[in-house]
């Protein structure tokens, strides 16, 4: 079993982000056994598709590897790096534009989301971007990729792009990954609005819980969280077409590890002025350790360098006969 995810480093670790996929990055490092590796990524690469100041950039990367391994990626288990570091990615990124068809960049829904109706104005990266994600999933031979549900769509675009470079040169190069996506948490909702995913790049700071945000924050967002008058219903099934409630009561199952037909049962009938304050204790208790060694980590810059340093030796190790594969099938001489 090779493991592979990434995410950008742009903004802090929200909860969407932990409990769509960085949660189950951690659960299965610490399920790996002795024939399986993980292989964790800081998206830098994919970061450049939106404009920051380079000082920022170097921040972020920093600030999100800190956030993975507070949030319990142990370096030592799992190979964590920064995709910068990493050649090979950039570099069948191109050879792989070779074999991706602009129809299929023309479904992504979520270029559709973020070029929004400025089409002739975003950059060219924004457009390919799941090229390059394709190339990072398929240049470790991933078998299984953990990630949110918005991530889904790029995951089938990856599989056809290795279909189609696999049968075009007549080589089995290219492994077929599956998206492994949670259940119950395969999608978080912004706190302001049931019918928006939570999110880094939403304006309002309101609408997400950071991991970085401390207790009386976390505690005030959950206070000003948008819900509906009714009280909580008896099962699960009485949620239908309440999205904020249906939102918060996942969230605190998630953090409970109940399910949410037995959290509605705890609540039923009370409003949310008596469940808000349990969710807001129960978020608090999951997140202030993850906050206090992400707080430690963020210290020393150095020691972080060195992690992803190490990292991207060995993830450049791994994906050297990969690359050189696609070169060879290509008829490419280096
Ligand atoms: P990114 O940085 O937007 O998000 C990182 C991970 O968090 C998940 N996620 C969510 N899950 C549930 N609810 C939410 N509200 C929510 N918001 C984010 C995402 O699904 C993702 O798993 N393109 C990717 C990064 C990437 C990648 C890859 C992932 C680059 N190369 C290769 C996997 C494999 C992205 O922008 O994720």
């Amino acid at each position: 079993m090779r493991v592979l995810s990434g995410i950008q480093p742009t903004g802090n670790l929200h909860l969407g982000n932990y409990l769509g996929a960085i949660r189950n990055w951690v659960k299965m490092q610490d399920a790996m056994d002795a024939d399986s590796q993980c292989f964790f990524f800081l998206a830098d690469m994919h970061s450049i598709t939106v404009h920051e100041e380079p000082a920022q950039r170097r921040a972020n990367v920093r600030d999100m590897a800190a956030a993975l391994i507070a949030a319990g990626i142990d370096p030592d288990r799992s190979v964590l790096f920064n995709q910068a570091r990493v050649p090979a990615h950039a570099e069948l990124c191109w050879l792989l534009n070779g074999t991706a068809r602009i129809g299929w960049l023309n479904r992504m829904t979520q270029f559709k989301d973020k070029a929004g109706k400025n089409r002739e104005g975003v950059s060219i990266g924004l457009y390919v971007y799941p090229v390059l994600q394709a190339a990072d999933v398929l240049l470790y031979q991933a078998t299984h990729v953990p990630v949110g549900e918005d991530q889904k769509q790029h995951l089938e675009l990856t599989r056809d792009i290795a279909i189609k470079f696999n049968t075009d040169f007549g080589v089995e190069l290219f492994t077929l990954p599956d998206p492994i996506i949670p259940k119950e948490t395969a999608r978080i909702m912004s706190l302001r609005d049931g019918s928006a995913k939570m999110s880094k790049s939403d304006p309002s700071d309101l609408s997400r819980i950071n991991l970085a945000d401390d207790d009386d924050t976390i505690a005030a967002k959950i206070r000003k969280a948008k819900t509906d008058p009714e009280p909580l219903p008896e099962t699960a099934a009485g949620l239908e077409g309440r999205t904020e409630a249906t939102n918060l009561v996942g969230i605190y199952a998630a953090m409970t590890g109940l399910t949410p037909d037995a959290v509605c049962a705890q609540f039923a009938g009370q409003g949310f002025g008596a469940f808000k304050p349990a969710l807001a204790d129960a978020l608090i208790a999951h997140l202030a350790p993850i906050r206090s060694r992400y707080i430690a980590l963020r210290e020393d810059d150095a020691a972080l360098d060195a992690i992803l340093v190490k990292g991207s030796e060995k993830a450049a190790e791994a994906a050297a006969p990969t690359l050189k594969g696609a070169y060879e099938a290509m008829g490419l001489m280096r």
